[in-house]
């Protein structure tokens, strides 16, 4: 009955994006335990998807959040940065600061998703004001200062276009030796969502991403692939509503938010929580698969712009003499990445 894109949906035949299937290897992100909860850093334009991730650090131990930047994307950058700050505050963490950053990407069109999120960015859902604003300094310079402060490497988890982080890495590239790594949510092998080549961070600012996907900065991709096998469905909104936190319930309206775009559009009854996979691979050791891939990104005006071109085989690398430079997600255990949800959203206020 579905043409939508959830994995139940696909029957026992159906196409296989790609020619080779790279398998699972070790991952090379590392990760937080609350005995050494990882210091991180999320650049974001929340966004449904973006608000479960935020909230999902913000509730774990093994992760110290450092600051919520903010990038134009899913909404206009002042709603994103308006959205982070209220989402933090409900989520009781106004100890995070947050520094708004580009408005749009550095070359190409602006590009916004707000037929999926809503103008606003979080659908309909109202939260209350936070008593905070950004720091005046903005995404850039304070990415920056945390990195350079930092006695330690800094984690980034970019959960929107790569605009602020290829600002960071051009501007700052004494600095690119203090990200540990860059736990990226975009891409994919297969096919794109916002385009059949592209998925939407990477379309929303291509060069921005070239520049990334070049840096020889630890990477790994969070895409498609493995977000699509990251679905909540309305039972699981229920759960989340059901934890009785005031966390939750903003959860799962946002989460319903979704779920009835996905129903309206294709028939689904799923829908993907894509950058809270991002997150959930940062605190856990083994809840996301990856594969090594060489991944570039297509920055013509083709049909292609956006595409991140993945290329794991093995001989073809040697042949060119290629080396792979991401670590690209592959499977995701769906129910324990419910669960983690849930417990999260359980914790929070
Ligand atoms: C990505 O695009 C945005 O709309 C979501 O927040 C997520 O980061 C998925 O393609
Ligand atoms: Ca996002």
């Amino acid at each position: 009955m579905s043409a939508g894109y959830n994995v139940e949906d696909w029957g026992p035949v159906h196409a296989i994006p790609t020619y080779h299937r790279a398998g699972a290897g070790e991952r090379t992100a590392p990760y937080g335990t609350p005995e050494h909860p990882i210091p991180l850093i999320i650049d974001s334009d929340p966004g449904l998807d973006d608000a479960l991730a935020i909230g999902l650090a913000c509730a774990s131990p093994e992760i110290r959040l450092l600051a919520v930047t903010t990038v134009g994307g899913n909404a206009d950058v002042t709603r994103c940065t308006e959205n982070a700050l209220r989402l933090l505050h409900a989520y009781g963490r106004d100890d995070v600061p947050v520094a708004e950053g580009a408005a749009g990407a550095i070359l190409g069109d602006v590009v916004r998703a707000t037929e999926v999120h809503g103008t606003s960015g979080i659908g309909t859902t109202q939260l209350p004001e936070a008593p905070n604003q950004a720091l005046p300094e903005g995404a850039v310079a304070l990415i920056a200062r945390l990195l350079a402060e930092s006695p330690e490497p800094v984690a980034i988890a970019p959960i929107g276009p790569l605009t602020n982080i290829a600002l960071v890495l051009r501007i700052h590239p004494h600095l690119a030796s203090k990200i540990s790594h860059l736990c990226l949510m975009g891409g994919s092998i297969g096919e794109g969502n916002t385009t059949a080549s592209a998925e939407f961070n990477i379309l929303a600012d291509p060069e921005a991403a070239d520049v990334v996907f070049r840096s020889g900065v630890p990477i790994t991709m969070i895409g498609l692939d493995v977000t699509h096998q990251a679905l909540l469905d309305r039972r699981a909104s229920q759960r989340l509503r059901d934890t009785g936190t005031r966390s939750g319930a903003i959860a799962a309206e946002l989460t319903d938010y979704a779920l009835d775009r996905n129903l309206e559009w294709s028939g689904s009854l799923t829908t993907a929580i894509h950058d809270a996979v991002a997150i959930a691979h940062l605190l856990s050791p083994d809840m996301v698969a990856v594969a090594r891939y060489h991944v570039v990104v297509d920055t013509g005006h083709g049909p292609a712009r956006g595409r991140t071109v993945c290329d794991g085989l093995p001989f073809r690398l040697r042949r060119k003499g290629m080396e792979a430079n991401a670590d690209v997600g592959i499977l995701i255990e769906r129910s324990r990445f419910e669960d983690l949800l849930v417990n999260a959203f359980a914790k929070l206020p």
